[in-house]
């Protein structure tokens, strides 16, 4: 990792639980990288790891949950920060959406979506999802990215 590769943090986001489902399962990852990209219709994008258990879900079932945290909830990004967790969605209550999609419940907003493009973008791919629902489940403060550290262990991503 380049020193400069630090700086990267300084660059706002927020921190979310994605909920993804195909037809015979739910589940969830962390994620930071997402945003809106456009106002009509309202997309978000998102960026996931190939590699990710969630990846395979979220192509076959096209429908994805944003699920906003709050500043409180530390424990909730690091449990859906794990891979190869057997019963990872026995930790929230979670409610399936309109697209089937779960909706972790303890959120502070939560946005549901149908996959609508992709592209791919150096080890990761860039999922566009147009929001066909939306709803406000708590108060509080967003938790940004930034004030997580070290927990996506990220560093060790770079190239030397
Ligand atoms: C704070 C934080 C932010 C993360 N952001 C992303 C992200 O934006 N995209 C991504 O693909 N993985 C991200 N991750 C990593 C995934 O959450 C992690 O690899 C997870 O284990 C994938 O779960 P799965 O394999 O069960 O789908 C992040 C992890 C943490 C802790």
């Amino acid at each position: 990792m380049q020193e400069w590769q630090s700086l990267l943090k300084y660059i706002t986001q927020g921190v979310y639980v994605v909920g993804v489902a195909d037809a015979e399962q739910t589940h969830a990852f962390t994620a930071a990288w997402v945003m809106q990209v456009s106002f009509s219709p309202v997309l978000l994008a998102l960026s996931i790891n190939p590699e990710h258990h969630s990846y395979q879900l979220l192509k076959q079932g096209g429908v994805c949950s944003i699920n906003v945290l709050s500043q409180q909830q530390m424990g909730l990004a690091a449990h859906f920060g794990q891979s190869g967790l057997k019963d990872k969605m026995a930790v929230g209550q979670w409610q399936l959406a309109k697209t089937g999609a779960p909706i972790l419940q303890e959120s502070l907003v939560y946005f549901d979506c149908k996959v609508s493009g992709e592209l791919a973008a150096g080890d990761h791919q860039l999922i566009v999802c147009e929001v066909v629902a939306a709803g406000k489940l708590h108060d509080g403060l967003p938790m940004l990215y930034s004030e997580t550290g070290t927990m996506d262990a990220s560093d060790a991503l770079y190239d030397e």
